[in-house]
């Protein structure tokens, strides 16, 4: 069944309004083509004819589990493998050095957080960058949290299974030594080596949640390319969070697109998209 006619003023101040309050997502007035187009697919899978009947559905049954489906519908998932390579090279020339030197105490357990990870690519890039610098260290180990508000992507990526074309950015070295091959049915696909995976942990959190779920802080969170959706308050509010769970001393990595100017937070700026917490 196709959707019926365009969605209405009312039906997407509705879906506007849902999505930021669940979300904080903002999508002003702007994204009205996007969102009529990614929710033609919960038209169909709920087999309603309008927009009206799909946001009268959401307002009468709201814990149907179809929130989650239209969270998952209007996410943007953007990612690659080894995105933002500055990030990974100042992670190897300055953050893993200053750990492995004692600069954040005498643990040798390296904590990361992929705080909107999407579909997996850049924590098993991070995860690669770390086992590559630690292998020639015995004496440290690490592990990564991940974290995204989409099921659908967390879904694929505690799969840790991604085609030929997704790992273009990965050398031929690390695909032999970090994934394996899939065969019959499975070629063409490579599935991340359980010694990589069982040190990344994935779990649904939504960043706006009322407390975070975690007992550690952290030496680096990852927060990259998802506050490009927020507004400025919503960005403030984040950052701050966030700086409750870094160590003294440990690190705030954003998108090369995003940008803490203008806002009030307690890091100092290292370099572009890199923050630290004072020491
Ligand atoms: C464009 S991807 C960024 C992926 C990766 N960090 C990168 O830079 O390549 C943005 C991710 O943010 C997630 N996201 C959006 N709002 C969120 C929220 N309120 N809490 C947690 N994750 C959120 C989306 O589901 C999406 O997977």
């Amino acid at each position: 069944m196709t959707p019926k006619g365009k969605i209405t003023d009312q039906d997407y101040s509705f879906i506007r309004d849902l999505i930021y309050k669940e979300t904080r997502i903002n999508l002003g007035d702007s994204k009205r083509e996007l969102v009529s187009a990614r929710l033609g697919k919960r038209l169909r899978a709920n087999n309603l004819g309008s927009y009206t009947e799909y946001c009268k559905m959401l307002q009468s049954r709201p814990n149907s589990g179809e929130l989650y489906h239209l969270i998952d519908a209007i996410s943007t998932n953007h990612t690659f493998f080894f995105r933002e390579i500055n990030h990974f090279n100042f992670l190897n020339s300055a953050i893993l050095p200053s750990f492995s030197n004692g600069s954040f105490g005498s643990s040798r357990d390296l904590k990361i957080w992929s705080c909107a990870c999407s579909t997996g690519e850049e924590p098993y890039s991070l995860a690669i960058a770390l086992e590559e610098y630690f292998d020639k260290q015995q004496s440290s180990n690490w592990s990564i949290q991940c974290s995204d508000i989409s099921n659908r992507v967390l879904d694929f990526a505690s799969k840790g299974i991604y085609d030929s074309e997704r790992l273009k950015n990965v050398k031929p070295e690390w695909l032999k030594r970090y994934f394996q091959k899939g065969e019959k049915q499975m070629d063409g696909y490579f599935r991340v080596r359980p010694e990589l995976s069982k040190k990344i942990k994935f779990q649904r959190l939504n960043l706006f949640a009322p407390s975070f779920p975690w007992h550690e802080k952290f030496h680096v969170i990852f927060c990259r390319n998802v506050m490009i959706y927020f507004d400025r308050e919503t960005q403030q509010e984040l950052v701050g969070r966030l700086a409750q769970h870094l160590l003294p001393g440990g690190f705030l990595l954003i998108g090369h697109a995003e940008s803490l100017a203008g806002i009030k937070h307690p890091y100092q700026s290292i370099k572009p998209a890199i923050y630290q917490l004072p020491g």
